[in-house]
């Protein structure tokens, strides 16, 4: 079976100042791109479950109705490029910590940061609102595993009863 880490991110760390052009909060109105953008990043990746577009749009709609428990909405965050939605970061709360439920970038736009961008973003905002740490699982194959490390998120055991 593949190895999925836990890993946290520590809130009371410095992190970066991030240019926050093209970032905006994401509506219900933009589920279907971002089920776009989520179809498209997972083709042939190590966590691709064949799913479609359709599969991919259920799969955030019940996510926002709280499936990976309740989502906290100042971090459904969105970047865009010439109109067009290029990545998304999507986080709920999962075993009392802010839970990076989604991180996705269109393949056409990766590599140049956006991916890096939406989580410190994220982070920045769970901070301010008096979060201490950001968790995720990550399959350790997938490469995101080794942006999620250069972030500075760290691999903790899983919660307890989990
Ligand atoms: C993980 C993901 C969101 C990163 O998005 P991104 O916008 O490309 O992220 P960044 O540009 O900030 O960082 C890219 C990192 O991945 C590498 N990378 C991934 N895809 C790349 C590409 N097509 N071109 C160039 N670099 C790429 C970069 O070298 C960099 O690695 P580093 O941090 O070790 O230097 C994106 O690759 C993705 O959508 N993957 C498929 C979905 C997925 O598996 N999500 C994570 C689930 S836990």
């Amino acid at each position: 079976m593949e190895s999925r880490p836990y890993l946290v991110l520590d809130l009371g760390r410095p992190l970066p100042e991030m240019d926050r052009s093209g970032v905006r909060v994401a509506r219900d109105a933009d589920l279907p791109a971002m089920a776009e953008v989520m179809t498209e990043a997972y083709r042939g990746t190590v966590d691709d479950e064949g799913e479609d577009r359709a599969a991919a749009l259920a799969e955030l709609r019940s996510t926002a109705a709280g499936t990976h428990g309740p989502p906290l909405p100042d971090t459904w965050l969105l970047a865009e490029e010439v109109g067009e939605v290029a990545a998304a970061v999507v986080c709920t709360r999962w075993q009392g910590l802010p839970f990076v439920a989604q991180a996705i970038t269109h393949p056409r736009w990766q590599g140049r940061g956006h991916g890096t961008r939406l989580l410190l973003t994220a982070a920045t905002v769970l901070r301010a609102g008096g979060e201490t740490r950001l968790s995720l699982i990550v399959t350790r194959r997938n490469p995101a595993h080794g942006l999620y490390r250069r972030i500075g998120f760290t691999e903790v055991p899983w919660p307890e009863g989990t």
